[in-house]
């Protein structure tokens, strides 16, 4: 038998490996003495060090990492950048604390997934945590060891730009799917070396910024807050996430990032909170701007007393920590506590045993095959289909069809706002997915219009699509002619369909872009007009981070679909599902408005005293509906579900389990997955409740005929409230119920709470 030169290592490889992770796995009482232990030999200089993140690296950073006063850097990226970063702090500084290194991973690494508002559609936990396990195990291949996410704000306001991060609407589903990111991320243990430490953000009620300006003030009562904006937050904590972001904007008159109720009384006092808090970029500085603050001392002082940890690249903590402790004005325990936080989390990380990345991962473990069928896969279950008249789709693959629009072939579009460390040239475009499935001579394809940047000063920001060029996409003739109406028109007339891709480009939503209006931009509304006026039929395919205004089309076009921004795999899962090779399955996050008038709109919107109906005298518009355009929770598939027998436990108390179960069935002629949804609605209560609240779903997929009989337990404490005291009540009385296919519909039965 011949032994490779190299055999011998493997035993020995293994056994080091194995001394790795027993040595990681501290436990808490380990994890506290040597916290304790290491804090005594620190000097204040070094302990506001740990208190301190920049971005970046430069000498100058080296320097101050080597002289311990930088606990963290964010954005160093790649193993060696990042290596060399923690050899400074590890060999070069007197105590040789590891750095924590941070980057915003907000859907995906490299394998960039849809965006979260999208991804929240797909009503599928488990896979949305199988997709960050593989963001985790690609960051940690980078170097990164923390990844600032999930992004869990809850936003009502689709002007907001950054309601794209976060999974939409509501308390609920927010709250699962927060827990199965911080669950994906961090994986059984954080210090295992693909996993990396979570960061629930923006703590808190970001998304309630007034008009949906973006850093904007928030005055929201405390039951809101409690019952809405808090829910997601308390869900990553139970889940374990190792620190959170304190946010931007001020809360009723106090900055989020200064704000004592919020990180202390709740997050500490309440929840049990031990991780650590980071603020946003530059928050503590911004304080000053705020009026919360006269200078950066004045502003460390309020954010480290409210009980933010670590100062985001400002340098404000450093330049003034050290002085304020040794004039008495902080207590050195303030420090002392917040440097406790932040080195738990770094020993629990396993930083202190295994600070450096391999660089051999970065070779295997990015952008693989597997990471690329997780994508596709939520990509294509994140897809909403809106309409389908006639059943247009899915489409016939022996027609010809028209590819139309200037997002059909935009890569860096299909990635999204916040594509972590993805690149353009990684993405599938639908054009490219339709050619490749259909052959050429199946697709024509036009442009029709470019998307211009917003002019006003604001957008100056927004990227403009990168040309074909630069994408490494091969042109043909039409595609490196400028964009033309006429062109598109002649596609159309061409072909027996045109599919229209409109919307957004990526950096159009996100953070700094917030929008006034939910237009189309640009000319976009006069080809859609011209390729209708061909009397085609169009599938209209959206891709934008925001719900746009399209209550013209219903009447319109024969099929609407919603893709969101589906990532690197975004062609693949739209062409797929518009041939008909699986159907679509995603459901709205949010309720859809039909005119930004309607703004704020939510489905789980209280009663009031004249509740929607359709006379003058019951809350409403003159001009427009109430009612959004699509509600919250809804989404159609190629096959047809029906909802019937409702069961429900006839009582329940407060520390029982309510039973209610329904029987769906597969009422078409094809396979389809269906996400069943249950709300209820406590009808008299301390204070008004909404009208419907989701209290779980399922996804559930049925051959055609089949019915399955789909149950749900809740406990009864989870269908209580906050009374007028903010204490948690479950209210005495009768609850309605309802198993449905969306927030408005559904089979209907109501209970008593005993
Ligand atoms: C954003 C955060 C992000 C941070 C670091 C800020 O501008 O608000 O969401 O994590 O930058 O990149």
């Amino acid at each position: 038998m011949r032994f490779s030169p190299k055999w011998w290592r493997l035993p020995v490889a293994l056994l080091f490996a194995s001394c790795m992770c027993t040595a990681q796995k501290l436990s808490d009482p380990e994890v506290e003495q040597r916290v304790s232990d290491l804090l005594q030999k620190m000097t204040l200089d070094e302990k506001t060090g740990q208190l301190t993140q920049f971005a970046g690296n430069n000498p100058q950073t080296m320097e101050m990492i080597k002289q311990g006063k930088v606990g963290s850097l964010l954005g160093v990226l790649g193993a060696d950048e990042a290596n060399a970063a923690q050899r400074a702090a590890v060999e070069g500084s007197r105590l040789h604390i590891p750095l924590i290194l941070g980057y915003d991973v907000i859907h995906g690494y490299r394998t960039v997934f849809p965006v979260p508002l999208a991804s929240a559609g797909s009503f599928d936990p488990e896979l949305i945590e199988r997709a960050e396990r593989m963001a985790a195990k690609e960051s940690t291949a980078s170097g990164v060891k923390w990844v600032f996410a999930p992004m869990v704000d809850i936003a009502r306001d689709p002007r907001w730009g950054r309601i794209v991060e976060g999974a939409g609407e509501d308390p609920y589903l927010g709250s699962v799917i927060a827990a199965a990111k911080v669950r994906g991320f961090q994986g059984k243990d954080m210090s295992d070396p693909d996993s990396v430490v979570a960061c629930a953000k923006h703590y808190v009620a970001y998304g309630a910024v007034e008009g949906g300006r973006d850093y904007n003030t928030v005055d929201i009562s405390e039951q809101l807050l409690r019952e809405v904006y808090l829910p997601p937050f308390h869900a990553a904590v139970d889940a374990g996430t190792g620190t959170l972001m304190s946010a931007f904007q001020d809360l009723n008159g106090v900055p989020a990032s200064a704000n004592h109720h919020t990180l202390t009384e709740v997050l500490r006092g309440e929840w049990r909170f031990n991780g650590f808090v980071v603020s946003d970029w530059s928050a503590t500085h911004e304080l000053i701007a705020h009026g919360a603050a006269a200078n950066d001392a004045e502003a460390s002082f309020r954010a480290l007393t409210a009980g933010v940890d670590m100062d985001m690249v400002d340098g404000a903590y450093i330049s003034s920590v050290p002085a304020l402790v040794q004039s008495g004005k902080l207590p050195a325990s303030v420090v002392d506590e917040a440097v406790r936080r932040i080195l738990r989390i770094k020993f629990k990380a396993g930083l202190f045993e295994h600070p450096y990345a391999d660089p051999q991962r970065e070779k295997t473990d990015i952008l693989t095959r597997e990471n690329r069928e997780v994508a596709r896969k939520l990509a294509f279950e994140s897809m909403v289909l809106l309409q389908n008249k006639n059943n247009l789709l899915p489409l016939n693959r022996k027609q010809t069809i028209a590819v139309i629009g200037p997002l059909a072939d935009d890569q860096s579009s299909q990635l999204g706002p916040w594509a972590g460390n993805g690149e353009a040239a990684d993405a599938i475009t639908p054009l490219q997915a339709f050619r490749q499935k259909m052959g050429n001579d199946h697709v024509i394809y036009a442009k029709g219009v470019d998307i211009p940047s917003f002019e006003s000063g604001l957008a100056a920001g927004v990227a403009a699509p990168a040309p074909a060029s630069a994408t490494g996409v091969k042109n043909t003739e039409s595609e490196t002619k400028p964009a033309s109406i006429d062109d598109a028109v002649a596609a159309a007339t061409k072909a027996d369909v045109a599919v229209l891709f409109v919307g957004e480009l990526a950096g159009m939503s996100g953070e700094a872009s917030s929008r006034a209006s939910l237009e189309l931009p640009g000319d976009q509304m006069k080809l859609i007009d011209a390729v209708i006026a061909t009397k085609k039929p169009v599938v209209l395919v959206l891709e934008s981070g925001r719900p746009l205004n399209i209550s013209w089309a219903p009447d319109r076009v024969s099929s609407i679909v919603q893709a969101w921004f589906l990532g690197v795999e975004a062609g693949n899962a739209i062409a797929h599902t518009l041939l008909g090779d699986a159907s679509p399955s995603g459901h709205l996050a949010l309720s859809w408005p039909r005119s930004v008038g309607q703004i704020p709109i939510y489905y789980n919107h209280k009663a009031t005293g004249r509740p929607i109906a359709p006379d003058r005298w019951h809350t409403g518009y003159l001009d427009s509906p109430s009612t959004p355009l699509y509600p919250f929770g809804y989404g159609l598939s190629y096959t047809t579900f029906h909802y019937g027998s409702l069961k429900v436990d006839p009582r329940v108390s407060a520390n029982g389990t309510l039973h209610v179960s329904a029987e769906i069935e597969n009422t078409g002629k094809r396979e389809g997955a269906e996400v069943v949804q249950l709300y209820m609605h406590d009808r008299v209560a301390p204070t008004s409740r909404p009208v419907r609240e989701l209290k779980g779903f399922q996804r559930v997929t049925l051959q055609p005929g089949e019915h399955k009989t789909v149950e749900f337990t809740v406990k009864g404490n989870d269908l209580g409230s906050y009374d007028p005291g903010m204490h948690w009540i479950v209210p005495t009385g009768t609850y309605d119920v309802w198993v449905a296919p969306d927030s408005a519909s559904g089979v209907q039965g109501a209970f008593e709470v005993e």
